[in-house]
């Protein structure tokens, strides 16, 4: 088989990425070593940048976003008794769309679908041939039956743990990795949220973010131990914790039920440099990892996406490799600030087993500042909201 650019992984960045090319006549396959059931399975983030919003719209998968997704102006903070919010409408002119990324890439699935696009589920034993040629191919495994896939790229959306990013050779790979000492324990549960916006909440007793998916139904998260098992908390003891780590008044008014879902993820970030192979490129989670307070991970991949259709379209539409050759700097410039944001967010408002108490103390200076200072809240809000593609 043939294409033009070689798709590896059916995730958001990989999906986003096939479905733009499509709109330009730039034809690609894509490999997804699940199903799409599968890969609908999983729980993600849900907080979309404007940029994203707008890769969506040129992608023609925009219409059910707008519809359904839920327009954010703001978010609130609280820490001990203290709650304040941050405009980001004030202090941007932009707001963020909820929407959740299982939506998303539904989405993108039905476009695929209604495209006629080629998706290759359940592949096995992907590999990356003559990346550093003008002649790269993908072998891989379906049914049993070796295939191989000849193209002119191949982006690599495999996610943190695809093959794409182990084909760079390690004497030009650089990785960078911090890895927090706690978890997130998250559940979906079929309640009203408590809240029109989100609140990141720091409590001595740690983190806990109040979020949702619509009106009916609430995604909660509360900082956890790394030993911890989703089986270890019922969902009573949950919503317990929940209630003492956010502000008296919104506990008071939260509806708890069972929950739909529950699970863990530990948090990380991670950076691996370059980008760009000869003829591949890696998008998203397969190039960087960030943790998710701030809620960075979609909308970085979805940076990395809008600078490689961009790239590809120079080259099929002008034969120019200028965007190819800026891919790698471009995305990791942006990268590397989204990295930065997360963490800092994360170190703001957890709390970590090793902090003295002169690091408590500056992690209340911090909030207060945030609180109180107009300049802090716009550099925030310009995060939050994305920074410029
Ligand atoms: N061959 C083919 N497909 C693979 C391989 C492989 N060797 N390894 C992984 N995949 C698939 C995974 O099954 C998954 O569907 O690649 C896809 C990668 O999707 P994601 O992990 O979702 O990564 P990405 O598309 O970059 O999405 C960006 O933003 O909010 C964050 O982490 C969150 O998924 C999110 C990400
Ligand atoms: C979520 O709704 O899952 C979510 C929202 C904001 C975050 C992280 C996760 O920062």
């Amino acid at each position: 088989m043939k294409t033009q650019v070689a798709i590896i992984g059916g995730g958001p960045s990989g999906l986003l990425l096939a479905q733009l090319l499509h709109r330009r006549g730039i034809e690609s396959v894509v490999l997804e070593r699940k199903t799409k059931d599968y890969v609908l399975g999983r729980i993600r983030a849900g907080v979309l940048e404007e940029g994203l919003v707008a890769l969506m719209e040129e992608a023609g998968c925009a219409d059910r976003l707008h519809a359904e997704g839920f327009t954010h102006e703001g978010t609130l903070i609280s820490y001990g008794d203290e709650m304040f919010r941050v405009d980001f409408t004030a202090h941007t002119g932009k707001p963020v769309v909820v929407y959740g990324q299982t939506e998303l890439t539904r989405d993108l699935y039905d476009a695929r679908e209604k495209a006629g696009g080629h998706i290759v589920f359940n592949v096995a034993d992907v590999r990356i041939n003559d990346a550093d040629t003008n002649a790269p191919f993908v072998t891989y495994v379906v049914d049993g039956a070796a295939q191989r896939l000849d193209c002119d790229f191949i982006a690599g959306c495999d996610g943190f743990h695809g093959v794409s990013r182990q084909a760079i050779p390690l004497d030009m790979r650089r990785e960078y990795e911090k890895v927090y000492p706690f978890g997130w324990l998250g559940i979906l549960s079929e309640t009203p949220p408590v809240n029109h916006e989100l609140i990141y909440a720091n409590s001595p007793r740690g983190f806990a973010l109040c979020s949702m998916r619509n009106e009916r139904l609430s995604r909660y998260y509360i900082q956890c131990s790394l030993s911890d098992k989703p089986d270890d908390w019922t969902d009573a003891a949950f919503w317990q914790e929940l209630k003492r780590r956010i502000p008296a008044a919104q506990a008071d008014q939260l509806v708890t039920g069972p929950s739909i879902e529950k699970s863990i993820a530990p948090l990380r970030s991670f950076v691996t440099e370059p980008m760009r192979w000869g003829r591949l490129f890696l998008c998203g989670d397969a190039a960087h990892i960030v943790p998710p307070t701030g809620a960075k991970g979609l909308n970085t991949a979805a940076s990395d996406v809008h600078y490689l259709y961009d790239a590809l379209r120079d080259f099929y539409e002008n034969g120019s490799e200028v965007g190819i050759d800026a891919y790698s700097e471009k995305a990791l410039a942006r990268v590397w600030k989204a990295e930065r944001f997360s963490w800092w967010f994360s170190s703001l408002m957890h709390r970590y087993p090793d902090q003295s108490a002169f690091d408590l103390k500056i992690q209340v200076a911090d909030l207060e500042f945030l609180r109180s200072n107009k300049a802090a809240q716009k550099a925030m809000a310009e995060n939050y909201v994305g920074l410029p593609y």
